[in-house]
């Protein structure tokens, strides 16, 4: 639920009345069908449609990134959508900065003839990760390891407040990729290897967009990135996937079809290639199987830029606007040339090079979202939902999701849970203290970074506040000044913040140096070792885990690093699965269910308190 507007009714301005959310009709008739809330919506696209001129229809389809975009150009180019790509935010980085940007786009769209709104999209994939003070959940790896739906619809919601107190419409989220090579640096972005589990994790589609896409804080959602992203040879990003049509479509596309089946908004397509043709000028796939065979009847997005790789030269040409928007591309990503895309698209219209009827498809696709949205009614940030962001409600639900997400891989002799009350324990490794570490990449910029990006509780701070009286907590960020006087050693190690590209691992999967140096001088003093793994996929570890006397598997978990004490001191037993088969040793990759590998932990494997140890 949007904020109301003003009517511009040729001369005449009138103020639709603006009290509350159950308000039937506008005050004053609307001037033109295609105005008129109380019409259907199909009948108030044709209208609109009818009245639309080709600059207007190509400008619906265009999408331009933020800094490169400003209100008057969203008024002379008739823009659809802007967006905000990972980290790019207004300053000060606050929600009611935020709703103010969103407002003065939103204002330069209104004041077209025709007044069609803009649908602002933005990269909310773990909590709303570009505004500063928002709830950072985990990662979709730690969600799949949850095995629990119904949390992930909560989650949905939660994200969906937070987005919409910040003024925007849409997520580039969930992806619903398959990650089969664990070298793959969005490995975390992946509910999971099987087709099931991302399958069965699309509830967070209607947790996004709520029962009605017009009702209180519902956010469009985004299925990405169609199709095999999670399947390229070697596990390289935007690679290639070279697999037979039918294991794409048992593997890749199942989550997908789930996904249509809960009416997701919108599509993105993948930069990678299926057998050599990329995905972004693939007609069979994008037209005859997503929305022919699957009846996806929201509109397709471009990923980033992605268009400019059809031909492999650097940029776009004609031909490639020609090649993606007939292979059934509806809203183009062109975050800085987005003028030579308007007049490439117009050219080519012109030149009979896409049919008119191609266009005007597009152009339905996207009004009907925006329609069913409640755009047109109430086209302006609800600042009323500016109150959820990184609220204590949501924090709490982040806490949940952080120790329901906990895979126990080894506790030999029991050693877990550690005893809240006594003696002195000692922490340590890079990933301990460090909230930046613990939530990984798209955390208030593309890749993330280290330190206090963003606030929240690190695994450090949560042991601290877990810890009853009588009980000493220690911390050295590489395990100086242990000795055996202490009753355990926890080590918070692995990995620290990448996205996409800079995420791919080709050589080892394995701790680096100074991890391995932190483990050992803990070892050294005969002290119980329990290693805390944060991590955006299974490492190679098989060579040290026999050394370990506890393993738990905390991905990246975001904001709310005490929901890792919570396992760890026994208020909650672990009950996470793996959604990862774990790997014996980085040559196996890739390695998956079924696939006759033995792995050093199957997928599915998680222990609790009080059974069997290994
Ligand atoms: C990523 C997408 C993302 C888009 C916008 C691309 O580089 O592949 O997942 O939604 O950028 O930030
Ligand atoms: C943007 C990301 C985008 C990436 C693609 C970055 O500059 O911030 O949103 O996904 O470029 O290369």
């Amino acid at each position: 639920m949007r904020m109301p507007r003003v009517v511009l009714t040729g001369l005449l301005l009138t103020t639709v009345a603006v009290v509350g959310p159950a308000l039937p009709t506008p005050a004053v008739a609307a001037a033109l069908p295609y105005q008129d809330p109380a019409l259907p919506v199909a009948t108030r696209v044709d209208d609109l449609l009818a009245r639309m001129t080709l600059d207007d229809k190509v400008g619906q389809m265009t999408q331009a990134e933020r800094k490169v975009v400003t209100a008057a150009d969203l008024t002379s180019y008739r823009l659809g959508s802007v967006l905000s790509g990972g980290g790019s935010a207004p300053s000060p980085n606050t929600p009611a900065a935020w709703a103010d940007m969103y407002d003065g786009f939103q204002r330069g769209a209104l004041a077209t003839p025709l007044q069609i709104p803009i649908i602002y999209g933005i990269d909310a994939v773990h909590g709303n990760n570009n505004v500063y003070g928002s709830t950072i959940f985990p990662h979709n790896i730690g969600l799949g390891a949850t095995r629990d739906p119904a949390l992930v619809q909560r989650i949905g919601r939660a994200t969906a407040e937070e987005v919409t107190g910040a003024g925007q419409d849409w997520t580039f989220a969930p992806c619903l990729c398959v990650a089969r090579n664990d070298r793959w640096g969005r490995t975390y972005e992946s509910f999971g290897e099987t087709a099931e589990l991302p399958s069965a994790m699309t509830t967070i589609i209607d947790g996004f967009q709520g029962t009605t896409l017009d009702g209180p804080a519902s956010v469009l959602a985004t299925a990405k990135h169609y199709l095999g992203d999670g399947g390229t040879t070697g596990g390289t990003d935007q690679g290639n996937t070279q697999i037979s049509e039918a294991e794409l479509r048992a593997i890749h596309l199942p989550p997908f079809a789930a996904a249509v089946d809960r009416g997701v908004g919108s599509v993105m397509i993948s930069y990678s290639s299926f057998n050599g043709s990329r995905l972004h000028g693939h007609k069979y796939l994008i037209t005859d199987v997503l929305k022919g065979e699957l009846g996806f009847s929201g509109f397709v997005v471009s990923d980033w830029a992605a268009i400019d790789q059809l031909d492999g030269q650097r940029g776009f040409t004609q031909a490639e606007v020609v090649t993606a928007v007939n292979a059934g591309l509806d809203m183009l990503m062109v975050p800085t040339d987005w003028k030579t895309f308007v007049s490439y698209l117009r050219s080519a219209v012109q030149a009979g090079q896409i049919p008119m009827s191609r266009i005007d498809d597009a152009n339905r696709r996207i009004l009907t979202k925006k329609f069913e949205l409640g755009l047109f009614e109430r086209p302006y940030a609800d600042r009323s939902y500016a109150s959820t962001v990184g609220s204590a409600d949501h924090r709490a639900l982040a806490r949940q999701a952080v120790r329901q997400s906990q895979v126990l891989l080894k506790n030999a002799g029991g050693v877990l849970p550690l005893a809240k009350t006594g003696g002195k324990i000692f922490v340590a490794g890079k990933n301990a203290d460090d909230i930046g570490n613990q939530s990984g990449g798209w955390t208030l910029s593309w890749q993330g970074g280290s330190g206090n990006t963003v606030p929240g509780t690190s695994i450090l701070t949560g042991i601290r506040s877990a810890v009853g009286g009588g009980t000493t907590v220690t911390y050295h960020r590489d395990g100086t000044g242990i000795d055996s006087s202490y009753r355990a050693a926890i080590a918070v190690v692995g990995e620290t913040p990448y996205a996409e590209y800079s995420g791919d691992r080709t050589g080892s999967l394995g701790l680096d140096a100074a991890d391995l140096a932190t483990i050992a001088r803990l070892r050294a003093t005969g002290v119980p070792v329990i290693v805390v793994l944060v991590s955006g996929r299974p490492l190679d570890v098989a060579a040290e885990v026999g050394n370990w006397n506890a393993l738990l598997a905390a991905w990246l978990p975001g904001s709310e690093g005490a929901g890792v004490a919570d396992v760890l001191f026994g208020d909650h037993a672990p009950t996470g699965k793996l959604p990862m088969t774990w790997m014996q040793s980085a040559a196996q990759q890739p390695i998956n269910d079924g696939d006759g590998k033995t792995p050093l932990f199957q997928y599915g494997y998680g222990l609790t308190y009080g059974t069997a140890t290994r």
